[in-house]
């Protein structure tokens, strides 16, 4: 398996490009089950979890092309099999994202039940519950979630937890939906608001995404999209921790200051001066050392979880003691465990993680365990003496489009060493 190799203790300088953003390109990318005529999206990642995608909606039937190099096409007139097995859902699984459009659009839909996962339980009864709730008959057999049904028609859904994909799944189930569907306690996060918003380029009634409460008026069927998917939050606000780790200056281009809200105000008090504009992001950490922070992970506007293992990372070599309390998933801190392996201070006591900023981590072969947790050692062997070894950064490519590349332009030494 390939490894990411670092020397680390060169502070990070210059500016990067932010690639789209995973969360939203994966749901929009199954709205295309949505319509019969052509999609075509833009500004798509390259991403272990975009090939998967696609090769997902390709063993359904739907025509998948690239336009260019960042744009995909699709055309899903002549899907034949509405199925998700295993196979795809257990590399992926917000492949649980094609339940709604399937059986909104074909009344039928057979989508592999995902196991558990390397930072939590992570169910979907809430998706289940919606579906039901818009008249699917929903049963789980053999590992297989089987929902079937007539035209969906529109209900009140009020989820007893603001799931992301939750919503969007009932959000595209909806669309297609016979009158109106309130969801209630729904999932406020950029993500959704970019899904929402390409599916009314499609033709669909959708107010009050981006609040809790969203109201959907369903349509007899939607045109297709032509869309540019935002940029990725979580990636921009890891190049800026970086930067503040290293004591840097780093322009994350194309960024959008709005998502990053709570990330910004925390790398804030980490000492780092922030500016931005419209469609840019600029950290200038003066070659200070940061300052620890406390962060406590919630659904946006909170701050996101999507960034705690880089804040863990980031409080291990801050100058005081930081507290990270993980409130959304249940075991998402595998971080922990390498990072100590470079001399981190940190005490693990439940969803909580105590850190004692020490002055200098040590290089050391590590693992990458899941997506965020793996960025959170790429950020820890940039601060840390001599060099570390990344194994299983397929993880890593799962969601950074080139991550070695743009670290290198900001003049990391990071290189990709072949399988071995
Ligand atoms: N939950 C339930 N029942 C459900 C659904 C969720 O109890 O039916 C619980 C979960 O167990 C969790 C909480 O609700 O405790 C929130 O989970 P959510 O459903 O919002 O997470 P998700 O939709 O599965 C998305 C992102 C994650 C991100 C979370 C939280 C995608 C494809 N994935 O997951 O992204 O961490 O929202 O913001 O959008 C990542 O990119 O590394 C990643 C894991």
């Amino acid at each position: 398996m390939a490894r990411i190799q670092i020397e680390g203790g060169v502070p990070l300088e210059g500016s990067v490009q932010i690639s789209g953003a995973k969360n939203a390109v994966l749901p929009i990318l199954m709205a295309s089950l949505l319509s019969k005529q052509p999609c075509r999206l833009k500004n798509v990642p390259h991403l272990k979890d975009v090939t998967t995608t696609i090769e997902l909606l390709a063993q359904m039937g739907a025509v998948v092309g690239l336009a260019d190099q960042f744009t995909i096409e699709l055309v899903a007139d002549s899907v034949s099999h509405q199925e998700a097995p295993y196979e795809l859902v257990k590399t992926m699984r917000a492949s649980i994202l094609v339940l709604g459009p399937l059986v909104a659009r074909f009344g039928r839909a057979k989508v592999s039940l995902p196991g558990g996962c390397a930072i939590g339980a992570r169910p979907v009864d809430q998706h289940l519950k919606g579906l039901e709730a818009l008249g699917a008959s929903v049963r789980v057999e053999s590992g297989y979630i089987q929902a079937t049904a007539d035209r969906l028609k529109g209900a009140k859904i009020v989820l007893d937890t603001a799931t992301v994909t939750g919503t969007e799944n009932l959000m595209m189930a909806a669309v297609l939906a016979e009158g109106e569907t309130l969801i209630e306690n729904a999932a406020q996060e950029p993500e959704v608001v970019d899904l929402a918003n390409c599916l009314i380029s499609m033709g669909a009634e959708i107010s009050g995404a981006g609040s809790n409460c969203i109201r959907i008026q369903g349509q007899a069927e939607l045109a297709g999209y032509d869309y540019s998917v935002l940029a990725d939050r979580i990636e921009a606000g890891t190049f800026l921790v970086a930067a503040a780790m290293t004591g840097g200056h780093v322009q994350a281009r194309g960024a959008v200051p709005d998502t990053l809200d709570s990330v910004l105000q925390k790398l804030e008090q980490s000492g780092a001066d922030i500016s931005t504009g419209e469609h840019w992001i600029e950290l200038n950490m003066h070659g200070r050392r940061p300052k620890a922070v406390d962060v406590s992970t919630a659904p946006f506007p909170g701050f996101p979880t999507d960034m705690q293992a880089q804040f863990t990372a980031l409080n291990a070599i801050a100058d005081g003691t930081g507290i990270v309390r993980e409130n959304v998933f249940e075991n998402r801190f595998m971080h922990v465990l390498e990072l100590q392996r470079l001399g981190a201070d940190m005490r693990l006591e439940g969803n909580t993680v105590i850190i004692r900023g020490v002055p200098k981590l040590t290089g050391a072969p590590l693992m990458a365990t899941d997506l965020r947790a793996s960025a959170s050692l790429v950020l820890a062997g940039l601060v840390a003496s001599d060099s570390t070894i990344i194994d299983r950064v397929y993880h890593i490519d799962r969601g950074y489009e080139n991550i070695e590349e743009k670290l290198g332009q900001l003049g990391a030494r990071i290189k990709r060493l072949p399988a071995g």
